[in-house]
């Protein structure tokens, strides 16, 4: 199993954050922690947020491009996480194609829904209610295992 750890935004619900915690083998930390964890003993690495406004938060891009710089010749290998409202694949898929142009290997995207009540939504009570729920866990476990074991 590769040395795992991801590192995440999640301002709005948690909805990231309880999606990558908690998983056997896996260190998650919020992304401003990123500073002092020793990022060259991870061979894999997940970047994972919440979408604000159409994007991940800026912060992943930045700890990407430092990745990027100080793992040159030797990269870990990345892979992108959102959590959104609408649960869109698009989102994941456009933050994978801003990792590559970095640089780096990704070798996997996943998106799943997340409990949203920003602006209008909130005066309906929100939507995606109780995502990330069991299976989006279970989902996101079964992904980050098949990583780990390739
Ligand atoms: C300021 C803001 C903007 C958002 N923009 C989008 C968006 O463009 N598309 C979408 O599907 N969800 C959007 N959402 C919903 C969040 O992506 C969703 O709730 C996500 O799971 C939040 O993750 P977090 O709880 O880890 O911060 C937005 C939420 C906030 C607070």
């Amino acid at each position: 199993m590769k040395k795992t750890a991801i590192f995440y935004h999640s301002s709005h619900h948690d909805n990231t954050k309880k999606l990558v915690s908690g998983i056997e083998g896996v260190e998650a930390f919020p992304v401003n922690q990123a500073g002092e964890a020793a990022l060259s003993q991870y061979r894999l690495i997940g970047l994972a947020s919440g979408v604000y406004m159409g994007k991940p938060h800026a912060s992943l891009l930045e700890l990407a491009g430092k990745i990027a710089q100080d793992s040159r010749g030797n990269p870990p290998e990345i892979f992108a996480v959102c959590t959104s409202g609408s649960g869109g694949k698009g989102y994941a898929r456009r933050f994978q194609a801003q990792l590559e142009e970095l640089g780096l290997p990704v070798v996997g995207a996943f998106s799943c829904r997340g409990f949203d009540t920003f602006g209008p939504w909130k005066l309906v009570g929100g939507i995606a209610k109780r995502h990330p729920d069991q299976r989006d866990l279970e989902a996101f476990r079964a992904f980050l295992e098949r990583l780990r074991k390739s």
